[in-house]
């Protein structure tokens, strides 16, 4: 399981990708658990199988699909990852972020990840949209970073900045975009965990003691390495659960993530289809 990867490495997996598609994507969408259809309204794309990318990972969790989606959406060409690999699984932090540089290599300026992430904010809902304003690098603050090892100077430094991680005119795009299509969108802190397992109660008092909105167990390594080499990024999570923190005891369980998913997709789809318009 490579702790790290080489240029040479990135350019690899980007060459299969030039292989198989002239179109040369501007913005790369990574889908969270049970939004893949999202990729559905792609046009002219080619689907790639993660397999038939040198050093990608397959993915194992249910509801995502590993297939790497390069086509036109809203007039932009666009790279979507249907499916992304998860800490939890077993793959290293520079697995899961691979393909974040084999787009940077293929040449996105703008990044945008979604997930499926429990609510904290008690005036969440299911089924709501959250655009994240900021992050808890939780896991990184342990350690668990994929900018740990050699600096690669080609894409960024080795300290990066990380002061405004989610670009500004996006967030202004995602909350026009929201507007006109009748979705409210709600704001606030992603704070991510390993996982898998979901949060015992002592833990959701703490997260939202130290400040954050929802809850989940990715993105927050993508967008390190996004940010680490400049590309712009919006996040937007979709709120699949409320964690139990008071009352009830009420239980998480991951069919309910990806049921959630379905009202989901098209409210997520709404405001990602307006951004790229106005692009
Ligand atoms: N906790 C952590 N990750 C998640 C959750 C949750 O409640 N829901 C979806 N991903």
């Amino acid at each position: 399981m490579p702790e790290s990867f080489m240029m040479s490495h990135f350019e690899a997996a980007a060459a299969v990708v030039r292989e198989r598609t002239a179109l040369q994507p501007g913005v790369g969408l990574i889908l969270g658990s049970g939004l893949s259809a999202l990729a559905d309204a792609v046009l002219d794309g080619v689907a790639i199988p993660y397999e038939d990318i040198p050093h990608f990972f397959t993915t194992t969790v249910e509801g995502h699909a590993g297939r790497l989606v390069v086509g036109r959406l809203e007039g932009q060409a666009v790279a979507v990852m249907q499916g992304r690999a998860h800490y939890y699984e077993g793959y290293s932090m520079a697995e899961v972020t691979f393909p974040v540089r084999v787009m940077q290599v293929l040449g996105i300026e703008t990044l945008i990840v979604t997930n499926a992430a429990g609510g904290l904010n008690p005036g969440f809902n299911t089924g709501d949209v959250m655009l994240i304003t900021d992050h808890i690098n939780l896991i990184g603050m342990g350690g668990l970073t994929p900018l740990r090892g050699p600096n690669l100077d080609a894409f960024g430094p080795r300290f990066p900045d990380m002061s405004e991680p989610y670009d500004l005119r996006l967030r202004e795009l995602a909350g026009r975009a929201a507007a006109e299509a009748d979705v409210p969108l709600r704001e606030g802190v992603y704070v991510c965990l390993a996982g898998p397992s979901f949060e015992t109660r002592a833990d959701l008092r703490f997260l939202r003691l130290i400040g954050a909105d929802a809850v989940g167990m990715s993105t927050v390594p993508e967008v390190a390495i996004a940010r680490h080499g400049g590309t712009r990024v919006l996040g937007l999570s979709g709120i699949s659960n409320i964690a139990p923190v008071e009352g009830a005891a009420v239980e998480t369980t991951h069919e309910e993530v990806l049921e959630a998913g379905r009202v989901l997709v098209p409210r997520l789809g709404a405001i990602i289809r307006g951004v790229l318009r106005a692009l």
